[in-house]
Parts: C-alpha cells; structure tokens; sequence
C-alpha cells in the first residue's frame, strides 16, 4: 500500500493508500464519522461507515481528539465538493500519540495566549500559510541572487564592534573578552565584496531594542547583498528589480496560502519598476505641505512613511538622508557633505521601511574622522578600515528585513507572525 502526502492524493484517486498525520475535527451522525486531517502538506476529509468497517475500528474513528496522530487507510475518491477535491473512504484507523484537552479550540484566542503556546499555534491554518509563504520567499531570495552570479557568503553572529550604533548591541561573555551578537553581516559583505565582487548574506540579526511597536522584533532576519564599483542609484536598481521577482515569484506560487490570509492581492500585482525616488529634502517639504509638521534633521516615524507612500501603489526611496542620523560607514554625499549617500525602501499601504542601505564610505581618512566623531572604539574596526587601506572602490548594499517584508506582502498586521519563534522586548517563551 501507498504511504501518500495529502498534496499528492489526486495522483491516487482510485487506489487504497495510508495516510499519517493529524485530526483537525470530528464529527459523527451515528452511521458515519467524519475525520478532518492534516499532515503538513494539506488537509483532507476521511469518511467512515458503520456499514463498511468493524465495529471496533468505527468506534476509535467516533472516538478520535482534536490534534491526536494517526494513520488512516483507506480508498482515495474524486470530490468536486472538497477543498483539495478529494476525499478518502477509510478502511481502517490507527491511533499514534493521544491529544487530550488541545488548548487551541476554533474559538477566538487573543495573541498573548496563541503566543505562549506558539509551538502548538504553529498548527494552525494562518501560521502554516505565512510561514509556508516564507519558505517560498527565502527560497526566491537565494535563487534571485544566484541567477545573478552573487556568492553567499555567511556572516558571523559573535562580533567584536557594533555596525548599527552602540546603543542596540546585545553584550555577551566571549571567554575573556565581551562580544556582541551581531546587528548586521554588512562590514563582513563588504570584506566578502572585495574578494567575491557580488555577495550577500542571509541569517539571523539582533537588536536590543527597547521598543514594543508592531514592526520591531529582537532577532530578525536580514537578506545583506553588497556590490563591489556600484554606486547609489546601482542598487537602488538592484532593489527594484529583486522586490518585483520576489512579489511575483509568490504571487506566482503561494496564492492558496494568500488566500487563506484574506490577502488582497490586487495591491501586490500593482508592484512594478519604476518605484518613485523622493530626495530626503523632498519628503521634508511633502510631509509639511500635507499638514505633517517636520523638522529637517530627523529621522523618519511610521506616520511619517505612511504618508510618503500614500500615494503610491509601489515602494517608495527616500535617498540622502542627513549624514547625521546614519551610522559611520554611509558615503557622505559629494554634492553636499550635510547629507549621505544613503536610502531607506518604503512598502506601500502603511508598511514602512522594509530596506535599508547606500552606498559606502571609500576614504580611508574620512572613514577614520567618522569612527573618531562617533566615539566608536577604533581598535575593533582596524580589519574594516585595512578594506580602504588595500584597494578601497566605490561600493554599495543594502539589508532587507525579512519579516518586514513577508509582513508587508501577507498583508498582516505585526512582524511576529512572520516568524516561526517571535524574540520580543517581553517574549523569550517558547
Ligand atoms: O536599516 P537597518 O538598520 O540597516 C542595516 O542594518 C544595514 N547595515 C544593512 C545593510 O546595508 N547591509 O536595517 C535594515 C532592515 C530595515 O530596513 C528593516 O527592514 C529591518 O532591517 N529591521 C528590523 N526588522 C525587524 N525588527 C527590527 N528591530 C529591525 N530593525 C531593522
Ligand atoms: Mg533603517
């Protein structure tokens, strides 16, 4: 007999197959049982007869719990009524792992409560479809930058030195010495582009940051490309070009899991090249011609995103954003040293920053004045500036975060369904 996946029951309609998984719902009308499972890939109604099985085998079908194992045989058959169009006749049932009192019922549960028990959530139809769709999408970022001849190149999560400022480092004993987990692969990319030419990094980020908003996680994950002779405008391209494959490779292959999200996509097929490009001093005037007061010099709020992009139905660039609220390594721009050569990305419909980046800094002395005005300790960055000391080029890259990202293109509304295990300011459980 066929051990079968449910994605694949429609090759054996017609046949007696196994199946293994987990009751997702019973019900019973005295003459049939009727068993709701799941195995990962899909789900699947069986239906039991009084008629057609032993007594003893119906009353464990009538008997079986909610989120109990099993295995169930039986004769797999074309219906046009059900979901996945099939459905099986069971022959026989066998009990795996008892399930008594699952807590999570089909009533509404509020997220502190879904969040705790997070390792049974993961079950559930919304969390399987997002994370399904996450899959995809990490999936297209890797073959996106290998169609393009980019080198992986993994960066390394004990660091000696901050990248994104001091005050978000997460300190940690590295036997004699304190390290810090790492706040982004960048200064690592650009050691890797100075070897490889086109490189990018995929892992796990981390900032202790103390704020508790709907776009902020602790761990997060960072898709880091960098370009060796690519300027500003070089990967404000290459971001273009990869959000539209990105947005159309899961357009392409995850419309079901969208669906089960209530996803309008209508917004998503919208998504093409060109995406507008707003100077920083722009969206300065715009947002105060809209009645949005703010001051030059800042950096940009939520509110303030929403509203650069509200008339957009693409991502919006912000570029050369004041030098001073970007971290040491930004090229200051030469046209006006006040400002640097740097961009964030910004999703329509109120998402905000999914990107940010620029190009980098390739003076030796003016990377030292920065390191020096920034108080950064200069030991910890003498690898770093040896890259401008031997053969130092024009280069650029960029980090997408990806769970603002799948956030944005699921159309849900906080960054901690969008990944499998949420770190947040109060949630290191489970
Ligand atoms: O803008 P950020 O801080 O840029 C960097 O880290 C650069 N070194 C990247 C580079 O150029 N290689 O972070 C990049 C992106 C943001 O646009 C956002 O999408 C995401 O990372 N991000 C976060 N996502 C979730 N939770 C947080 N606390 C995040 N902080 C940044
Ligand atoms: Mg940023």
């Amino acid at each position: 007999m066929s051990e079968v996946r449910v994605a694949e029951v429609q090759r054996f309609v017609g046949q007696e197959v196994r199946l293994r998984g987990w009751v997702t719902h019973v019900r019973s009308s005295g003459k049939l049982v009727f068993i709701d499972l799941r195995d990962g890939t899909g789900r699947i109604q069986g239906v039991a007869s009084k008629a057609d099985v032993a007594p003893e085998i119906f009353a464990v079908a009538a008997g079986l719990s909610i989120e109990e194992s099993v295995e169930l045989e039986g004769l797999i058959r074309e219906d046009p009524r059900s979901p996945g169009g099939c459905e099986m006749t069971i022959h026989r049932v066998k009990r795996i792992g008892d399930s008594p009192d699952y807590p999570i019922t089909p009533k509404e549960h509020g997220p502190a409560f879904l969040l705790d028990r997070r390792h049974l959530w993961l079950r559930s139809s919304r969390p399987h479809a997002i994370l399904s769709i996450r899959n995809e999408f990490l999936k297209a970022c890797r073959d996106f930058f290998y169609d393009r001849g980019f080198v992986l190149i993994d960066a390394p999560i004990f660091t000696p030195a901050a990248v994104e400022g001091t005050t978000t480092l997460f300190e940690t004993q590295y036997f004699d010495e304190k390290a810090y987990l790492t706040q982004s692969g960048q200064l690592y990319m650009e050691a890797a582009a100075m070897a490889f030419g086109r490189v990018y990094c995929l892992g796990p980020t981390f900032r202790a940051e103390k704020s508790k908003t709907r776009r902020h996680l602790i761990e997060f994950w960072m898709l880091e490309p960098e370009v060796a002779f690519a300027d500003l405008d070089a990967v404000l391209d290459l971001q273009e070009e990869m959000i539209v494959y990105l947005v159309s490779r899961i357009l392409d292959s995850c419309r079901a899991h969208l669906a089960v999200l209530g996803r309008d996509t209508t917004p998503l097929e919208k998504v093409q090249r060109p995406f507008p490009r707003v100077s920083y001093d722009d969206a300065v005037g715009i947002l105060n011609a809209e009645g949005h007061p703010f001051e030059w010099g800042g950096d940009l709020g939520a509110a303030d995103e929403t509203l650069l992009c509200a008339k957009s139905d693409c991502p919006v660039f912000v570029h050369r954003f004041p030098t001073a609220v970007k971290p040491f390594y930004m090229k200051t721009d030469p046209c006006n040293p006040r400002l640097s050569l740097s961009a964030d990305l910004l999703a329509p419909e109120g998402y905000g920053e999914i990107i940010g980046g620029g190009q980098r800094e390739d003076s030796l002395e003016i990377l030292e004045r920065r390191i020096e005005e920034q108080r950064l300790p200069r030991g910890h960055y003498e690898w770093y500036l040896d890259l401008r000391r031997y053969g130092s080029v024009p280069h650029a890259g960029f980090g997408m975060g990806i769970e603002r990202t799948l956030t944005w293109i699921c159309g849900i509304d906080h960054l901690r369904e969008a990944i499998p295990f949420p770190r947040m300011l109060y949630r290191l459980y489970p």
